[in-house]
């Protein structure tokens, strides 16, 4: 079966990741895929091709152009991944894919939240899909669990904590002292930030993915003029204070919920929260996003919502997703098992009495 060809628009940090990760994980994909999937990177698309690359990355030098039309246009790019942020270029990429036939994953919440409409209505029309998981909460699967496992749902609310920056910058204020603009570097250096931080702090990136987890519940369009959105800019050191002599934290929340009216209620804002509610121990950069549907009853997703390794962990699931609908648009789905056997631990070792840390 011929290997899968990726145009790899944007080679920072989720970018990089994703190489890393098909070189780790490639063999493994093709195994559990019944050996349907082969997928290789065929193009590279970055800004400036002189700037020093990761040492951890091996991209051999060729793979890479500054022109978007030359990656999305080449025969060998079967499927094109937009991680260059932005909504004008990236926006430019994504419908010009979409145009050629060729799917799309992508990780810009941005683009989908401010252009989403535009964007899947080439999709429709080209019949050709955009996948979307890294979007919102870096490495946590919510995106697949609303378009499938909840599908049979009444979404009466999501409430959670879906920005890891502001989240890692708030902790790091309470614990360890730090003033803001040194918290932000911190998150900067760590690769959580957006390009432009400002959307992680002004509240506009959790407020651009609970528009599209708003979208996908409740099946309209969101304007993002007609949201009340704000961000921890305003958060002090005696804020957090205050809070904690009160028994609560301060946590950046989005609420996404549906009014007996029908009327939809979507805001992003600093929360007081109780010591003791489960998301008050959501640290870092971890996100947490309870869903409650009228037949599940409420469930917690808590992961790692930004950084490198998970966030490519998202997009390497959507391209696997598109590559089987390429080769096998019917395929089976189940379990395959892929190798002759496995090792397991001698059962005496795992008899013993087991402590949770
Ligand atoms: P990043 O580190 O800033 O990397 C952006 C990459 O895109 C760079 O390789 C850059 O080229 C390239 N690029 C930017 N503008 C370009 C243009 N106009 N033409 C060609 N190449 C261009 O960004 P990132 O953190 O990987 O984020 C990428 C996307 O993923 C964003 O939409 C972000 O919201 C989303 N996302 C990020 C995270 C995260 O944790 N970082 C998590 C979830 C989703 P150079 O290398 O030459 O500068
Ligand atoms: N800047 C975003 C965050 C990246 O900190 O949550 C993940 O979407």
């Amino acid at each position: 079966c011929s290997s899968i060809g990726i145009g790899l628009a944007g080679f920072g940090t989720v970018g990089s990741g994703v190489w890393n990760t098909l070189q780790r994980n490639g063999d493994l994909i093709t195994g559990r895929t019944g050996g349907n999937v082969v997928m290789h990177i065929a193009k590279i698309l970055v800004r400036d091709l002189a700037k020093t690359r990761s040492t951890t990355t091996d991209a051999p030098a060729e793979m890479f152009t500054t022109d978007w039309h030359a990656l999305v246009s080449d025969p060998a790019v079967d499927i094109v991944v937009e991680l260059i942020g932005g909504t004008t270029d990236a926006f430019d990429i994504v419908a010009a894919a979409l145009r050629a036939k060729k799917p799309v994953v992508t990780g810009n919440k941005a683009l989908l939240a401010e252009r989403g409409p535009e964007l899947f209505a080439i999709s429709r029309e080209t019949d050709t899909p955009i996948h979307f998981e890294a979007a919102v909460a870096g490495g946590i699967p919510i995106i697949h669990a609303v378009q499938a496992s909840f599908i049979g749902n009444r979404i009466k609310s999501f409430s959670g904590i879906i920005n890891g920056t502001s989240n890692y910058i708030l902790g790091r204020m309470t614990d360890a002292g730090l003033s803001f603009a040194a918290a932000l570097q911190e998150a900067q250096n760590l690769g959580y930030a957006e390009a432009d931080p400002a959307l992680d702090v002004n509240g506009w990136d959790a407020a651009h993915k609970a528009i599209l987890l708003a979208a996908l519940a409740y099946g309209f369009t969101v304007d993002p003029e007609k949201i009340h959105v704000s961000g921890i800019e305003q958060v002090r050191p005696t804020d957090i204070t205050f809070a904690k002599n009160l028994g609560y934290v301060v946590k950046l929340l989005a609420v996404i919920r549906e009014h007996p009216s029908g009327a939809v209620e979507l805001r992003v804002q600093p929360s007081f929260i109780p010591q003791a509610h489960i998301l008050a121990s959501v640290h870092g950069v971890f996100n947490a996003i309870a869903v409650h549907g009228d037949a599940a009853g409420e469930s917690l997703f808590y992961g790692r919502g930004a950084g490198q390794d998970p966030t490519a962990s998202s997009v390497v699931a959507d391209l696997v997703e598109a590559a089987r609908t390429l080769r096998q648009p019917s395929g089976h789905r189940g379990f395959l098992p892929y190798q002759e056997s496995g090792e397991l631990l001698p059962v005496e070792e795992t008899s013993t009495p087991y402590y949770v840390r």
